[in-house]
């Protein structure tokens, strides 16, 4: 941080959608760091991306990599467009990039639907749901350092768990359920009763364990785990899993928040850390006042959260506070429905509702 209470931010507006939610975001950062007082942000705007790499024939330049290892924090919107490629047919993704490069092993993906959204189960014991699934980033299936191989007969990948990421993965999440001070219980989400890699993931999981007494530890297998997500998520506390199985969960949470544009997220590391909705570039949508910004300016939320503990600013605790309040107050009459809903509330809607209840928010 530097010197005067300033946070500096790396700012990746990216690809689709990413333009039409960051600048009103960063507007909405600006005006609770006003209101709360004692702290600042130094945006630093980086140039990456799909539509970056088609322009210019890279997708993360240099010196936005240099700018985001020296911020304070990183707020990325979305990367990617389906039809930009690598010649090898891989999508662009600079977010993998980050996570890969800055150690970001711990996905933390919040399920805690904005409390005057439409429910999407019907049990009302579902209606106030607040877990979180914890997705392993770095390695699994999309472990960069074990990449598969394909010929003109066959096609392999590899799943990848070391011990050192492990441990530090799941003492991350015994921290995580003691500080909620909720059902204090990480459950471990895997499928040990098939791959032995899970087997060797289960084990260190329960030996850690044995560091966090206050906290419970259990294991549930992923198909299973996500039939739990339906019918009981009341008993789903912090819940740890594999790269590709937290992609896919975190979707199913995010659609039982009311879609894609509800849900947040931070790529959290023991150096670094990137916020961003759990949402890709949405390019179906872009452009047309359409996309849902909440996700987005939760995972702002986040990000001032995160800050506040790691500067030891109640100040940035303060703002996280008020800006979540200020989106619970934005939807608290259920007149704001947004488009995943069927509803007509686009991105300026959604925004000018939140904007003008952060402006009565109690600080
Ligand atoms: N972290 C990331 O940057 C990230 C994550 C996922 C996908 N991607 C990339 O994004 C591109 C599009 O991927 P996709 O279509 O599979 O996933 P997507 O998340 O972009 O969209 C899936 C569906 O959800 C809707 N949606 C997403 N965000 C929304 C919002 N804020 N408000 C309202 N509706 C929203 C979209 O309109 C679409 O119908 C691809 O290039 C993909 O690789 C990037």
């Amino acid at each position: 941080m530097k010197s005067n209470n300033t946070f500096r931010i790396a700012l990746f507006p990216g690809d689709g959608i990413g333009d039409e939610i960051t600048e009103p975001t960063r507007m909405l950062l600006d005006d609770v760091a006003a209101r709360v007082g004692g702290f600042a942000f130094d945006w630093q705007s980086c140039a990456a991306g799909a539509a970056h790499y088609r322009e210019h024939g890279t997708a993360l330049p240099e010196e936005a990599m240099r700018t985001a290892q020296d911020a304070d924090a990183i707020l990325l919107a979305a990367m990617g467009l389906p039809e930009v490629r690598y010649p090898d047919g891989r999508e662009i993704a600079p977010q993998l990039e980050l996570r890969f490069e800055l150690g970001l092993y711990a996905g933390v993906r919040p399920v805690k639907p904005v409390p005057g959204v439409r429910p999407i189960l019907a049990d009302p014991r579902a209606h106030d749901i607040d877990y979180v699934i914890i997705r392993e980033s770095v390695e699994g299936l999309f472990a960069p350092d074990a990449p598969g191989s394909i010929d003109e007969h066959e096609a392999r990948e590899t799943l990848l768990f070391t011990r050192d990421n492990c441990e530090k993965l799941f003492d991350f999440c015994f921290r995580l359920a003691g500080e909620r001070g909720g059902q204090r219980k990480v459950t471990s989400v895997d499928k040990s009763n098939v791959f032995p890699a899970f087997g060797f993931w289960r084990d260190i999981f329960y030996e850690r364990a044995k560091g966090f007494a206050d906290v419970r530890a259990d294991h549930c297998y992923v198909d299973a785990f996500a039939m739990v997500m339906v019918q009981k998520p009341w008993t789903i506390d912090v819940a740890v899993t594999e790269n590709m199985f937290g992609d896919i969960l975190s979707d199913l949470g995010a659609a039982l928040m009311g879609g894609l544009g509800y849900a947040p997220s931070a790529d959290i590391g023991d150096d670094h850390a990137v916020f961003q909705p759990c949402h890709g570039s949405a390019p179906d949508i872009a452009g047309k006042g359409l996309a849902n910004p909440t996700a987005m300016i939760l995972s702002a939320a986040m990000m001032l959260e995160w800050l506040g503990m790691r500067h030891d600013s109640g100040e940035a605790g303060i703002a996280a506070s008020a800006l979540r309040r200020a989106v619970d107050d934005a939807f608290a009459d259920r007149q704001l429905v947004t488009c995943e809903l069927g509803g007509d509330a686009g991105t300026a809607a959604v925004f000018a509702a939140v904007k003008d209840s952060l402006a009565r928010v109690d600080v």
